[in-house]
């Protein structure tokens, strides 16, 4: 096809700032804000973990997230196609193409056990209405999970369903229906974990729950796992380095400002998660729980949380279908790139597109379905499960990956005049200033926490 720049992009435009604001937002936020996050920080034993997350958001996060949007506006196409037509018309090395690629399947990848988890979340609308956690304790609640992770049948037919449900609505196109979804159910959800932390704050754990998770323990920042694994966080929490935010930046309105809009959905994102993490930490102390008890953290939890409450199952099931929306708004953000490859490329109709790769990504949803029982003990390298190995490789290595090389074509690729209508900088100093942070600070700290992964295997090597 020809790769023309038009000022909007064929699959559509968001109406307004607004529409972008919200649907960037439904991206970031969903269950790796209220599931992981509390999940990861727990198993990696909080504070340290927590701030490096806090930090890589503000310092890596921000600027890679403005980088990424912008391509994705001078671009308007798909990931794919936007980085074709930036390498052609800046005469650039087209190796660049592969951030479009490497996006492609990262977001495969996620998808795939990121269906699976949120089908978990909607068996627990199921549950919750039906009053199971009323007044349960800690061991029932466990086993009820437990119970649940045991059966392959089960996980697979709301893998299936959730799955089913996001091809309905990719395959009509991004912008109908994602308004009002998320217009309505994102301050829901809020105020439904703000209830949560309410509850949490009168548990008897909070201030053990609270040091849990900002009390630093210096001795931890030495471990390199828990900086990639923090800054893998931050990159999946805010949707980042896989073109998702590339896709929606297509779409965004030739006038609207990019910066402020970013930090606005950071916040929010970071809000989310942190809201998440102090309403469940206090819960696991006041209850004798794990804090590093893993994926089943929040599902364990929560219900027991609600358990307690006066209407609980009311509140509870309001919850798990708010997070299976937050779940819904990020998984369409996943499938994104692909389409709007596909059908550009193509020619082809987004409901056949959606269909394809809906089916595809649900075979391979399968392996995390088998992680939880029949594959349990089947470790694909160094003790990980084959959805621990597909989250690690994704979250850790590919997404940072991605985001630091779209930093750094953002910043030194594209012509300077291109930068200065973007970002609308008139200034050579705040050009400057951008650069520096966006162009240097950020990729130098992704850089950095990967050689210090590595490092170890490459004094081996030498020894
Ligand atoms: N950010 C989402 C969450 O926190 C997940 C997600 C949606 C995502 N789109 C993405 C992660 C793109 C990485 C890349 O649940």
């Amino acid at each position: 096809m020809a790769l023309a720049s038009p000022s909007e992009s064929r699959h559509g435009m968001w109406s307004s700032r607004w529409l972008f604001i919200l649907a960037a937002a439904g991206s970031a936020v969903g269950i790796g804000n209220i599931w992981k996050f509390p999940y990861v920080a727990g198993e990696n034993g909080g504070g340290a973990f927590v701030i490096i997350y806090l930090v890589c958001v503000a310092i890596v996060g921000i600027p890679i997230m403005v980088s990424e949007v912008m391509l994705g506006r001078e671009g308007r196409h798909s990931p794919i196609n936007t980085m074709r037509s930036l390498v052609e018309r800046g005469k650039r090395n087209p190796m660049w193409v592969l951030i479009g690629w490497m996006g492609v399947l990262a977001g495969f990848l996620i998808l795939s056990y990121y269906a699976v988890i949120a089908g978990w979340a909607m068996n627990y609308v199921v549950l919750t209405a039906a009053g199971t956690f009323e007044n349960i304790s800690a061991q029932n609640a466990g086993m009820t999970f437990n119970d649940f992770l045991a059966s392959p049948w089960q996980l697979m037919g709301w893998q299936t369903l959730f799955m089913a449900l996001t091809i309905w609505i990719v395959g009509k196109g991004v912008s109908q229906g994602l308004e009002n979804a998320i217009r309505w159910f994102m301050p829901l959800l809020f105020i439904l974990l703000l209830v949560l932390l309410g509850y949490s704050v009168n548990s008897g754990g909070f201030q053990q729950g609270f040091d849990f998770m900002f009390k630093v323990d210096a001795g931890a920042f030495t471990d390199p796992q828990i900086w990639l694994i923090a800054m893998g966080q931050s990159f999946f929490t805010l949707s980042l380095g896989m073109g998702a935010m590339m896709a929606y930046g297509a779409y965004v309105p030739e006038d609207a400002g990019v910066g402020g809009t970013v930090v606005t959905i950071a916040t929010l994102d970071t809000l989310v998660a942190v809201s998440a993490g102090l309403a469940i930490f206090p819960i696991v102390f006041a209850n004798g729980l794990d804090a590093a008890q893993g994926p089943g953290l929040m599902f364990v939890t929560i219900p027991l949380a609600f358990g307690q409450f006066p209407l609980g199952a009311v509140f509870g099931t309001l919850f798990f279908v708010l997070v299976t929306f937050a779940a819904l708004t990020s998984a369409i953000s996943l499938t994104e790139p692909v389409l709007a490859y596909l059908v550009e490329e193509y020619n082809a109709k987004r409901k056949r597109v959606a269909i394809s790769v809906g089916v595809l990504c649900w075979i391979l949803g399968l392996g995390t379905v088998f992680s939880f029982n029949i594959w349990a003990d089947f470790s694909v390298v160094g003790g990980l499960t084959v959805f621990d190995f597909i989250d690690y490789v994704s979250q850790n290595i590919m997404l940072p990956l991605g985001g630091l090389l779209i930093a750094l074509f953002a910043v030194w690729q594209l012509p300077k005049t291109v930068l200065q209508k973007q970002l609308g900088f008139e200034s050579g100093v705040k050009l400057g200033l951008w650069r520096l942070v966006a162009g240097v600070i950020a990729p130098l700290c992704v850089l950095a926490v990967f050689l210090n992964i590595l490092w170890p295997v490459v004094q081996g090597f030498l020894q």
